[in-house]
């Protein structure tokens, strides 16, 4: 799908109100990662990116020795090299048996980064035969990956947290799930994932954590939007017609990241077949944009033990952060509805 393509779709879903907190898929490219980065680096208590750094440095040899027959590693979401280097790559090079090495990103610069840092190694570059990379969804990617030994599949930076359409009344269960399993797709019947996410369900905490340092990534996505939407006509993302805004709600384990309006605004869109779309957003209005969710670990062990997978191990810090490291497990056979036959029969 084209990049405008895709921004259309995302942005006539959110001002629709047919899918929420979906705009992760858009928001790390076109300058959206730069900003990103900016505020990893702006923040100093946006603690999942530095926290997450420190915890994999000071458990690195342990997480390692967790993974000394992995023979492929299939890093998920590597984003910019300045993470990479940092995260995932001083693991990869305590692993004596890695041969071959997947990244998967939805955006294929930050893959190009990957692979520069795997380059810089000699261990690596000794070591590693094969290096691959793929610009896609990696929930699509179980089937295209090809297997190359026993895999460890990383997903650092609570990538497994960022669903869609996640509700705000309790825990996506599904959804999560489905993250799970795309996982376990990837790491195959004897492997390893390794998941970093953060498990902090302080209000105050996570309040200085997406402070408003966090506002210009937030608001770029507007730009994005603006943009890339094919048949936009009069919308204005100027920065100052949005007030960022994050919301906690226990009861989902969610930071909800809000887009508030400012200045009411009435746009069209014209859609392929000529049908124009007409949206109108009041001051006050407000749009989820992102959902992180913060789970917490027992929820993950439950849910993943439903999609083939095992708690091995983890490790955790005094933010909440935890690297959790889970083992292949034998799926449970998948219960079909029950069949007609049977559901005849009447109990005395
Ligand atoms: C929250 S960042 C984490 C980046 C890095 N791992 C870190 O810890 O700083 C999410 C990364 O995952 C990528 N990403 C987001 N959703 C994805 C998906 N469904 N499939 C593949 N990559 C995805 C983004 O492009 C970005 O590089």
């Amino acid at each position: 799908m084209s990049f405008d393509k895709l921004v259309t779709k995302v942005a006539l879903d959110l001002f629709a109100r047919r899918v929420q907190g979906h705009t992760g898929e858009i928001a790390y490219q076109n300058g959206g990662g730069k900003l990103f980065e900016q505020f990893t680096h702006a923040n100093r208590h946006y603690y999942p990116y530095h926290g997450e750094i420190n915890l994999l440095s000071i458990n690195r040899d342990a997480i390692a020795g967790n993974l000394q027959d992995v023979e492929h590693a299939i890093v998920v979401g590597p984003g910019p090299a300045s993470s990479f280097s940092r995260k995932e790559y001083p693991i990869l090079e305590k692993l004596p048996n890695l041969k071959a090495v997947s990244l998967i990103d939805l955006s294929a610069d930050f893959n190009t980064q990957a692979r520069g840092v795997l380059k810089q190694s000699r261990i690596l570059c000794r070591r590693v035969k094969s290096v691959d990379d793929y610009e896609m969804d990696f929930r699509d990617a179980g089937t295209v990956v090809p297997a190359k030994g026993k895999a460890a599949v990383f997903l650092t930076g609570g990538l497994v947290t960022n669903l869609h359409n996640a509700p705000l009344n309790g825990f996506p269960d599904q959804d999560m799930q489905s993250m799970l399993s795309a996982c376990r797709d990837l790491a195959g019947d004897d492997g390893y994932v390794i998941l970093g996410y953060d498990t902090n369900q302080w209000h105050d905490s996570l309040d200085r954590a997406y402070d408003q340092s966090l506002a210009p990534f937030m608001k770029n996505i507007m730009k994005i939007i603006a943009d890339h939407t094919t048949g936009i006509q009069g919308f204005d993302p100027h920065p100052n017609n949005f007030r960022y805004e994050m919301q906690w709600h226990k009861k989902a384990s969610q930071v909800a990241h809000n887009l508030v309006f400012t200045k009411s605004q009435r746009f069209t869109i014209t859609e392929p077949n000529g049908y124009v779309r007409n949206f109108a957003f009041d001051i006050g209005d407000e749009l989820l944009m992102m959902s992180s969710i913060k789970p917490l670990p027992q929820k993950m062990t439950q849910l993943a033990g439903m999609c083939g997978l095992t708690t091995a191990n983890g490790y955790f810090d005094q933010h909440g952060l935890v690297e959790h490291i889970f083992r292949s497990a034998p799926r449970h056979p998948v219960m079909g509805p029950p069949s007609t036959s049977t559901a005849l029969i009447k109990l005395p």
